[in-house]
């Protein structure tokens, strides 16, 4: 027993060593293993990158160059790469027998007093070793002009890692708002830090047509262009026939093979997805022949115009934004895309879409109802099966597999498919269930389109995700075999995001929590300590003039009628993250730290019409202070009925 005591006193200690010793260690996603050593080591001026005659591949020639770049901008240093298998200060090297724990992916880091090494299998890993390496030493590696005055300095440590899934992406849409080459690849730039690998392209859409098909021009000569509109996508007014449609643009296939080339040299492979037979108008309007519906001549690509209808378990569409499954001109049409798609993008798979496809003109078609008796297909989900097993049989005779959305699951499932699960994981289980490859994206978890705070700060849309609850995202749901979860990914729907920082506003902090999610072991995961290396990361953010969001900061409300106070309202104010102190004031001033704090539920005195509220820590200011209407709070609590703020 005694024994066993002092056994136990010996492994806290050592625990609470290691977690001071490596208080200033913050790398995301976190490592599978990290065992601190004695010390630290400093880069010298002559510092030096090694790489063995195996790991000194044409392929692997960029990350050597960016290495050497970014620690030359922020030491001015001039760090000089080494001839292969030469002694070096930072030294990169293959594997001879492969490390099976390593995977493809994986790398083992090892700091001591003399240098630096990473080895990997595969020169993937030692790339994502170099990502850590960077996170290690002091933020100042991501200034972009030299710091001086730092002691260049990174502490003993081995570390061993590497991925718990194989697919860990981002989405990108950019048919909403069209980013650019540049931009895309500065997206690129950051994804990787984070060990992401893979980038979905959501490249056409009813707002644009982004990817130049040859054989077929309309669809970005016309496709690819719309009115431009700023405030509040979605409410935007019709354009009218005058008004010139010169916003948007599209990439030429040069532009792709760039972008794809670029992404290869950081290891981050492009799905892309062409968004079929819904979210279609950009290719109806280039080609209307393509429709069931007569009379497409008028229509035009949108331009934030409302042309859905959205209700509570449905929606149907004003203008039909479909590719007519009845309609033998789309499979042509169709074969034509995949085939330039397919040879554009090195990737095994092609998404094809599906979501949320309108079927109201598809029951009014008489093309459709003569399809349905000759094909036997009984409800509308089976025509759009139809559909997609038709699709799936192009996409596989261009040497691709088919991923599409979960409702491609609806009416059946084409043989091979796998599926993207985003309304919830049901999908994903379902799609498993019949045996078939899943990659778990839910809006609950992972949609970064959505506010990361409350409706009354934030930029308005319709829904709310909540760092905290980005961070609790587990790809593999109970009961379902995990060798079917391929991975996840997060997605970044551009409908409100007109522009690059807005666009890193809404991306980061989340996505590091889903980096975490998809790389680390589930049994790493710890919130608190996940909070401490995003701020840590923050910093290194502000240094890159990465732009992100701080509503991990600000308070939350929760609101209920209190049954034992004549129902009037009860307001409950929380933090995401620990160690914050709520000040508030009822009487319209500004409030601080000298205000009342926080610390039971608040009922409004009489005739209050404002709360103000604020975080704040250490005494200092450190959330945004949030101007919440009374009647805004009676209204989400159900006791008013209209809110008097604009508010989502
Ligand atoms: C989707 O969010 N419509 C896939």
């Amino acid at each position: 027993m005694r024994k066993i005591l002092l056994l136990l006193l010996a492994i806290s200690t050592l625990s609470s060593a290691f977690s001071q010793d490596n208080t200033n260690i913050a790398i995301i996603p976190a490592p599978v293993s990290l065992i601190p050593g004695q010390g630290h080591f400093v880069l010298p001026k002559t510092t030096t990158i090694g790489i063995d005659a195996a790991a000194n591949q044409a392929s692997f020639s960029h990350t050597i160059a960016d290495l050497q770049k970014q620690l030359h901008t922020a030491t001015g240093y001039n760090i000089a790469p080494v001839k292969p298998d030469a002694a070096a200060t930072i030294r990169l090297s293959l594997n001879k027998k492969p490390e099976t724990a390593l995977g493809d992916e994986g790398y083992d880091l090892t700091v001591n007093n003399t240098g630096i090494t990473i080895k990997a299998n595969k020169t993937a890993g030692l790339f994502y070793g170099v990502q850590t390496l960077l996170q290690l030493l002091p933020k100042e590696v991501d200034s972009r002009t030299p710091v001086k005055g730092i002691e260049w300095s990174i502490p003993c440590v081995a570390i061993r890692d590497y991925p718990r899934f194989a697919w860990r992406g981002l989405m990108l849409d950019v048919s909403r708002h069209f980013f650019t080459v540049q931009e895309v690849k500065n997206f690129i730039d950051q994804m990787v830090k984070y060990k992401y690998n893979l980038l979905h392209f959501h490249l056409t859409d009813d707002e644009g047509w982004r990817i130049e098909i040859k054989s077929l021009p309309r669809l970005t000569e016309v496709g690819a262009w719309n009115v431009r509109r700023e405030g509040r996508f979605g409410t935007f007014s019709t354009p009218t026939p005058d008004e010139p449609r010169n916003y948007g643009g599209f990439y030429t296939q040069n532009d792709i093979k760039e972008l794809v080339a670029y992404a290869k040299d950081k290891f981050v492979d492009i799905l892309p997805e062409v968004d079929i037979p819904g979210h279609s108008m950009a290719a109806i309007v280039s080609y209307p022949e393509l429709s069931c519906t007569p009379g497409a001549d008028k229509y035009r690509v949108i331009s934030g115009e409302k042309f859905m209808n959205w209700y509570p378990g449905g929606f149907s569409a004003m203008v039909d934004n479909t590719l007519c499954p009845a309609n033998e001109k789309v499979y042509p049409f169709l074969d034509k895309v995949f085939t330039e798609v397919a040879a554009l993008f090195p990737f095994g798979y092609i998404h094809v879409g599906g979501d949320e496809c309108a079927k109201n003109f598809w029951e009014q078609s008489d093309a459709i109802k003569q399809l349905m008796t000759k094909e036997g297909l009984k409800t509308m989900q089976e025509v759009q099966s139809y559909f997609e097993k038709r699709v799936e049989k192009i996409v596989e005779s261009k040497g691709k597999k088919v991923i599409g959305w979960d409702e491609i699951l609806e009416g059946g499932l084409a043989p091979n498919a796998a599926v993207m699960s985003w309304r919830g994981i049901k999908g994903g289980i379902e799609a498993a269930k019949q045996g078939h490859q899943v990659v778990m994206s839910p809006t609950t978890f992972v949609y970064l389109d959505y506010m990361q705070g409350d409706a009354i700060i934030e930029p308005p849309v319709y829904a709310t995700l909540r760092l905290n609850t980005a961070y609790s995202f587990e790809p593999v749901p109970d009961g379902v075999d995990p060798s079917l979860i391929k991975g996840g990914q997060a997605n970044l729907w551009t409908e409100q995001v007109y522009n690059t920082r807005h666009l890193q506003y809404m991306v980061w902090p989340r996505s590091l929590a889903v980096a975490e999610c998809l790389w680390s072991p589930k049994e790493k995961k710890n919130w608190n300590d996940f909070v401490r290396r995003t701020e840590a990361t923050f910093q290194r953010m502000d240094l890159r003039q990465v732009k992100y969001a701080r509503s991990m900061y600000d308070v939350g409300f929760a609101v209920k009628k209190d049954p034992s106070a004549n129902d009037s309202l009860s307001i409950t104010l929380s933090t995401e993250i620990e160690g914050l102190d709520i000040y508030y004031s009822f009487d319209n001033s500004d409030p601080d730290n000298f205000y009342p704090k926080y610390s039971q539920p608040l009922t409004v005195p009489k005739d209050a019409e404002m709360l103000k509220v604020i975080t704040y820590r250490d005494g200092k200011p450190i959330g945004r202070q949030l101007n919440m209407p009374v009647n805004e709070l009676k209204h989400r609590a159900g006791i008013k009925e209209k809110p008097t703020a604009p508010v989502e």
